[in-house]
């Protein structure tokens, strides 16, 4: 046997791997659903709103008879991704599995809507790009609630934790996040119900021609 192959198990890359093609395709599978798959992308700081304004809008598409599922951050991270922390690595590469879960949801003709803090506009830049490249539509969806709204609010108590300094590198406290530079849209939860929010991405879905309106 060579030696000079790698091992598999120990050299962190896929090798020797060939892509294999189905018989059923994307239209295909439109068909099936009566729409296609996309990619919502929220972000926003914690407390943002992100995952409420999911929750209501997979209800809004899920009685509108579209398909929707939702990826949450604080889900996602207590199984595919519960070896992630917090540190910018981690959470790029958080986005970055989360990424290719959510293109491989809207590939399949979901409606995936995505809700994780992001706060590198690279990462989603990154996960912009692999759908586009798929040529599957990606929406990034800012959810633009001020840090003083998220702090107040502080659903999980975690803003105080880290203003006591018991959590080290909280998004917008001790740690970064970038406003998107380009998102197809801005949610003000401030001035919006969170089934006021969905109502407008529902909108945005229609008018990006991903649903038909009713
Ligand atoms: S991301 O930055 O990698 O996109 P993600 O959305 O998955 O974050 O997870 C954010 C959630 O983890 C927050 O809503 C909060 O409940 C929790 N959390 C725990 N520690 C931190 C931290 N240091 N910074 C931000 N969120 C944290």
């Amino acid at each position: 046997m060579s030696t000079k192959q790698p091992n598999p198990s120990s050299s962190g890359q896929s090798t020797n791997i060939v892509w294999h093609d189905g018989e059923v395709n994307r239209a295909d599978r439109a068909k099936v659903l009566g729409h296609d798959g996309c990619t919502l992308w929220l972000t926003g700081l914690s407390g943002s709103g992100k995952s409420t304004v999911g929750v209501a809008l997979e209800k809004a598409l899920n009685s509108r008879g579209v398909l929707a599922y939702r990826l949450d951050g604080d889900n996602v991270r207590h199984g595919l991704n519960a070896n992630l922390g917090f540190g910018a690595d981690d959470r790029k590469e958080n986005i970055r599995r989360i990424g290719e879960v959510a293109k491989l949801f809207a590939d399949s003709g979901v409606i995936t809507i995505s809700s994780f803090i992001s706060p590198y506009q690279r990462d989603r830049d990154q996960v912009r790009k692999i759908h586009d490249d798929a040529g599957l539509k990606f929406l990034e969806v800012f959810i633009n609630t001020p840090i003083e709204i998220c702090e107040q609010r502080d659903p999980k108590g975690l803003y105080k934790k880290a203003r006591a300094g018991e959590i080290k590198g909280f998004t917008g406290i001790d740690d970064p996040y970038q406003e998107p530079k380009n998102p197809e849209i801005v949610v003000d939860t401030g001035t919006l119900s969170a089934e006021q929010a969905a109502n407008e991405l529902v909108e945005a879905l229609v008018r990006h021609k991903i649903i038909s309106a009713e």
